[in-house]
């Protein structure tokens, strides 16, 4: 991922979070900073989906996965996630964290798949107030 990307990515946040899309502004921002990891899967040179996350120290943070809606069901979700839990894993990283909507259930069913367990419910996180399940994995000793 880089700026050359934050158009498409645009594009695709107000398609798969029209309640809460990141702006342009949000994406160029974070783009360079150290520990930001983002991956993007292009298909004929088009954006189908994307994976934006922290990596600090020893613990991974996923702050958003998408694949477009038209592509979904094809396994892309689950090979972005997996690309990068493996990254983690040989990194000797310790734990990775998310927060999910509550009502997210296919987001839900993916994390869990991995073996995310629900640590935390953050009352009111989303704008419109709906609840997040704040999940964690332990990717164990390294
Ligand atoms: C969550 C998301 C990334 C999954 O991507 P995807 O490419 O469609 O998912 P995959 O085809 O790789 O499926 C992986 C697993 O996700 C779960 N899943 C995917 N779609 C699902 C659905 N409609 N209902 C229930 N579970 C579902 C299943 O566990 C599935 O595994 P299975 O195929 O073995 O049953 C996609 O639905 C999406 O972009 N949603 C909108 C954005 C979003 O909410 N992101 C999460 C923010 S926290």
């Amino acid at each position: 991922m880089d700026v050359g990307d934050v158009d498409q990515l645009v594009a695709a946040e107000l398609r798969c979070f029209p309640e809460d899309p990141w702006t342009g502004d949000a994406f160029s921002s974070i783009l360079s900073l150290p520990a930001f990891h983002g991956v993007v899967l292009e298909e004929a040179g088009r954006l189908i989906g994307y994976l934006v996350a922290w990596e600090i120290i020893d613990e991974g943070e996923l702050l958003n996965i998408a694949i477009l809606p038209e592509e979904r069901g094809r396994g892309l979700g689950r090979g972005l996630l997996k690309n990068w839990l493996k990254r983690l894993r040989e990194q000797r990283f310790r734990a990775v964290f998310l927060d999910v909507r509550d009502d997210n259930q296919p987001a839900i069913a993916l994390y869990e798949s991995f073996g995310f367990e629900v640590v935390g419910k953050r009352k009111g996180y989303y704008s419109n107030g709906e609840d997040a399940l704040e999940m964690m994995l332990a990717l164990g000793d390294g």
